[in-house]
């Protein structure tokens, strides 16, 4: 959800519509931008934004090929965030997921290792052979947003590691192929779960992807399982589609200790592939 009364990203202490919330003067906004912000909370961005917010994704998409070109047998998942955090400070970037949420989360990126649904924290354990990744980073440009995220297997895979990885990459790319202006939000969940239940897999419904761009989860919310989301898609719309597919059953636990680490509850393999979309004109622009 937007977070207007979260801290503000800058890290000023104040809260973030007092502080870097975009200036939205509605007397500047189209017919179609007021209606979407008044019915939905959906910020339709403007050409200057969508400009600033493509150079955060692109920034952010370069963070995370470097990672996982990186993420090899040997090295741990904490190495990865070091590098992560020297890459976001060259590139003159905050990363969005540091100090993040509650309890604050406390590393710069996602590692999700094998069995692990989502937000895995970084830490000692080396990456070995056999093993599957996925990083997911996403990062602040003068107060714009990116996020995307992908896998890495290390060495070779198990087929039921094999099968997560190739058919969340395939739902990802078949719901990208369903946005363009006049679609509903619902196509994509429809999309992503007629294919991976096709293939044997079942997906998570327990996190979605998001509305992204001046704020790091903004409306509206994009189901990746089959939903009744009937908000048609419209240009200047930005959002995340992150299908997290699993090899065993769809239910997902957080970790009772950290509160982030999400794992399968029969402990068999997931993956997840992520990508930051712009709906334009004509369709549809890959931002990540
Ligand atoms: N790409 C994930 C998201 O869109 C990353 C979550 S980061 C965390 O929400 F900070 F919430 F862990
Ligand atoms: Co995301």
């Amino acid at each position: 959800m937007i977070e207007r009364n979260g801290p503000c990203w800058c890290g000023s202490g104040k809260k973030w519509k007092k502080c870097h919330y975009p200036n939205l003067p509605l007397s500047e906004l189209s017919t179609q931008a007021k209606r979407y912000l008044k019915d939905f909370g959906i910020i339709l961005k403007s050409a200057e934004q969508i400009e600033k917010i493509r150079a955060a994704c692109q920034i952010t998409a370069q963070i995370l090929d470097e990672l996982c070109k990186q993420a090899k047998a040997g090295v741990t998942t904490l190495e990865l965030d070091q590098l992560s955090r020297k890459l976001h400070k060259e590139a003159g970037v905050i990363p969005a997921t540091l100090g993040y949420g509650k309890p604050p989360y406390p590393m710069t990126i996602c590692t999700s290792l094998n069995e692990v649904i989502c937000h895995g924290i970084p830490d000692e354990t080396p990456l070995k052979k056999g093993d599957i990744l996925n990083i997911d980073a996403s990062c602040i440009l003068d107060g714009y947003f990116g996020d995307c995220s992908r896998m890495v297997a290390i060495g070779d895979v198990s087929l039921d590691k094999h099968l997560v990885m190739s058919v969340s990459l395939e739902c990802l790319q078949r719901a990208i192929q369903v946005c363009k202006p006049g679609s509903p939000i619902s196509a994509i969940g429809q999309a992503i779960e007629d294919y991976a239940t096709s293939q044997g897999c079942s997906v998570v419904n327990q996190f979605v992807g998001h509305g992204v761009g001046l704020a790091f989860h903004e409306p509206p919310e994009i189901p990746h399982h089959y939903n009744q989301v009937q908000i048609p898609m419209a240009p200047g719309m930005i959002f995340t589609i992150e299908p997290m597919i699993n090899a065993g059953v769809r239910e997902g636990l957080i970790d009772p200790h950290d509160h982030w680490t999400v794992r399968t509850k029969d402990g068999k393999p997931s993956a997840q592939w992520e990508h930051t979309i712009l709906i334009t004109d004509e369709g549809r622009e890959v931002l990540t």
